[in-house]
């Protein structure tokens, strides 16, 4: 077992008033890689949000690499699910990438050395020819690159990343999978998404988030888990691999 990076003990969360996590216990060990699943409105978001000292607990212990969160939020990247940008905010990629750099500084200028950091995470992800393009001009998918990017220049210990591959092709998604597996050799990463199917089989360890968490020490789904959570049944596992089937029940358009 590894260091212990995130250690969430009876975690209590409530937004105008209404319990939206309620006892939430997860131990993450260090090169870890935590997949989350959940519904809409499961809390995942939330979640992350508390990680990242965003968002304050009602009640409950979260540590963060032994220390309070607001000690060690600097360890954390975090590449969020909707990125809202006004597309005519004269911004390049280089410079959205090198902001990141800012939360570890006193003044706000960059060093030779901040931009070496993020050519370097650009590079990591494909986008560094692009570097002195408007963000405004990228696609969905390119965007989403610069802002995983953005994240590693933090040079974050763990990275939290919340529906990274909503906007992006299949071609890239699959690539993207693999930049992941490569940087969960140097970092712990917790990824939260709704596609069952892609996150099963990259991740290490599977969660389903709503309003609790169900958390088991195995990739696998299993049937009680994705029931407990998405409250509907699911047909999946064969040979240890999920399938995404969920039969048509109440509540869930059939295609
Ligand atoms: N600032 C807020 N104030 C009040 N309620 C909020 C706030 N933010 C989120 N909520 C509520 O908290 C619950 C959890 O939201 P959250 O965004 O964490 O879910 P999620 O699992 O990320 O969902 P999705 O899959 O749609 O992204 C939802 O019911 C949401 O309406
Ligand atoms: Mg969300």
């Amino acid at each position: 077992m590894g260091k212990k990076v995130i250690e969430i003990e009876n975690l209590f969360v409530e937004l105008d008033g209404i319990t939206v996590l309620e006892n939430v216990n997860l131990t993450v060990n260090e090169y870890d890689f935590l997949g989350i699943i959940g519904p809409n409105g499961g809390g995942k978001t939330t979640f992350l949000r508390v990680l990242l000292g965003l968002v304050k607990p009602a009640r409950g212990k979260v540590r963060i690499m032994g220390n309070p969160v607001e000690k060690n939020r600097h360890l954390l990247g975090y590449v969020p699910q909707y990125a809202v940008f006004d597309r005519s905010f004269p911004i390049s990629v280089e410079e959205v990438v090198v902001s990141a750099r800012l939360a570890r500084k006193q003044g706000i200028r960059f060093s030779n050395e901040d931009y070496r950091i993020a050519a370097s995470a650009l590079e990591r992800v494909e986008m560094l020819p692009l570097r002195s393009r408007q963000m405004g001009e990228l696609s969905g998918g390119e965007r989403q690159r610069v802002l995983v990017a953005r994240a590693l220049a933090v040079q974050p210990r763990i990275l939290l990343l919340d529906e990274p591959t909503a906007s992006v092709d299949s071609r890239f998604a699959a690539g993207f999978y693999e930049l992941l597996r490569e940087l969960n050799r140097e970092m712990t990463l917790i990824l939260v998404s709704h596609d069952i199917s892609a996150v099963s089989s990259y991740v290490k360890t599977l969660a389903c988030m709503n309003r609790t968490l169900y958390y088991e020490h195995s990739r696998e789904l299993n049937r009680e888990m994705i029931e407990n959570t998405y409250n509907c049944p699911v047909d999946l596992i064969a040979h240890g691999i999920p399938h995404r089937v969920l039969p048509p029940h109440d509540g869930v358009v059939g295609s």
